[in-house]
């Protein structure tokens, strides 16, 4: 069951001489991945904790448990979170559960039917809580700060209609998954005697997909999380390898450095399977949130970041592609392939004199799936393009789980790399900040000042319409 990188395609001798790596440039790095990695496996005893969820058998019963309890009581489970307190959990679902899960009659889908309200647009909430029915309905709230507005907001919302519509019983239906000690939804939680559930404090939001943030959710919806767990863990005995050469993880960070430091700022994520679409989400904003950054470890103003994007295999060769073999270069690729599907769907012979169409009588859809991805590297490679590609043997909770503890420890390392903190986001907590002080939460007063000289700064000329 292993996980392969194959990067030909970031070297000389494949793309050429103005775009392509040398053998020495990869070579020079050791030493520093070498600091890195020490640096990280030391933190992982103290403030990196992401490291160690999938050793902790404490949290997998509960979860189990728990999870039991539940799916024998409901039909639906609604996650409320944002961020990294939604897009792990559903990764896994889309990567793991039927396409059609939620469709399918309850004997036919393994677990619960799963829905992920992550924005608070209110044209998407509400139509949702009409839809389901609320007696059949149990909600996991999702915030290891216990304070995001938007969380937080829809919690209000839902509690207060749990109120109205079951009585006594709404407190049945509701699941917070929160910092174990700090926060208002961890007073909420202990107040109220909901169940709950604890994201460790060590364990920053977009690393926490093997905590319970994203492991409730994936029992709940039927996921095998023991095998998710033990890829994750076979894929940290990989990343142990200080020496790059041994250790894929590693590797793959320092291609995406060494293109950053050649001008290639844009990190293309290319799956070619629809399971992995929610996967490459979540690997969007690991990295967004985790490189993206104003000023390096030394406190230098550096606006570092190399800007992900997903692209899904085929069907961005049919929108995105040009830009990427005729565009500037400023992109590297990583393909994620998969080697095996379930279904290979032959193709009838039909038509087979008609031009254009016979030729694909007798292949099999997953050939043709194939041989696109190919012929998409190649066409890549031959206009000096850098790509390379991350193969999995097949899709399962296994694989899953090693391929979400790579991009993890990638990021992680690649912190070192670009030399910024991957833990934080000061950027992020700005724009909370600031909605704090325009609905007026207590503390937030400097923020209110912000907005108002942000309103005196509108010039109509620049308004039209
Ligand atoms: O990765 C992160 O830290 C963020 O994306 C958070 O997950 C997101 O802002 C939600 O935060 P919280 O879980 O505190 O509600």
């Amino acid at each position: 069951m292993n996980l392969t990188l194959d990067f030909n395609n970031c070297m000389i001798n494949n793309i050429g001489r103005e775009h392509g790596l040398k053998l020495r440039d990869i070579d020079a790095l050791q030493g520093r991945a070498a600091e890195i990695h020490k640096n990280l496996q030391a933190r992982r005893k103290t403030d990196i904790g992401f490291y160690n969820l999938p050793y902790d058998k404490k949290l997998f019963k509960d979860v189990l448990l728990l999870s039991k309890e539940l799916t024998d009581r409901f039909d639906n489970l609604v996650v409320l979170g944002i961020g990294g307190s939604s897009l792990g959990g559903r990764a896994v679902f889309n990567g793991l559960c039927h396409p059609y899960h939620n469709l399918l009659p309850r004997d036919k889908r393994k677990g619960l039917r799963v829905f992920f309200c992550d924005n608070i647009d209110p044209d998407s909430f509400s139509p949702l809580l009409k839809t389901l029915n609320l007696k059949k309905t149990v909600f996991n709230v999702i915030t290891k700060s216990g304070g995001t507005a938007e969380t937080v907001a829809q919690f209000l919302v839902i509690n207060d209609l749990l109120k109205k519509r079951l009585g006594k019983k709404y407190r049945n239906h509701i699941v917070i998954t929160t910092d174990p000690v700090k926060g208002p939804l961890r007073k909420i939680a202990a107040d109220e005697c909901f169940n709950s559930l604890p994201v460790p404090p060590n364990v920053g939001g977009r690393y926490s997909v093997f905590s319970a943030v994203g492991l409730f959710p994936s029992a709940m919806a039927g996921v095998d999380i023991k095998k998710l767990l033990a890829g994750a863990r076979q894929m940290d005995e990989t990343v142990g390898a200080s020496d790059i050469w041994k250790n894929p993880t590693y590797m793959s960070a320092i291609l995406q450095y060494l293109a950053y430091q050649r001008g290639k700022n844009i990190s293309v994520i290319m799956p070619y399977s629809n399971a992995l679409r929610d996967f490459a989400e979540w690997y969007i904003q690991l990295w967004a949130e985790s490189l993206g950054k104003r000023v390096n470890l030394k406190g230098e103003v550096v606006n570092a970041g190399t800007t992900p994007i997903k692209a899904i295999g085929t069907t961005d060769q049919h929108s995105q592609l040009q830009l990427y073999t005729e565009g500037p270069y400023d992109k590297i690729i990583t393909f994620i392939e998969v080697k095996k599907f379930d279904n290979k769907i032959p193709m009838p012979r039909t038509y087979k004199d008609v031009d254009g169409v016979g030729y694909l009588g007798g292949h099999t859809m997953d050939e043709l799936f194939k041989a696109e991805q190919l012929a998409t590297k190649i066409a890549l490679t031959k206009t000096g393009r850098m790509n390379y590609t991350i193969a999995i043997p097949e899709i399962t909770p296994f694989t899953i789980g090693q391929l979400l503890f790579f991009f993890e420890v990638q990021t992680a390392f690649a912190g070192g790399l670009f030399e910024v903190n991957p833990f934080d986001q000061p950027g992020v907590e700005e724009g909370k900040n600031l909605t704090y002080g325009i609905l007026g939460k207590k503390g937030y007063e400097k923020a209110k000042t912000k907005i108002k000289d942000h309103s005196k700064n509108r010039d109509k000329q620049y308004i039209i319409g």
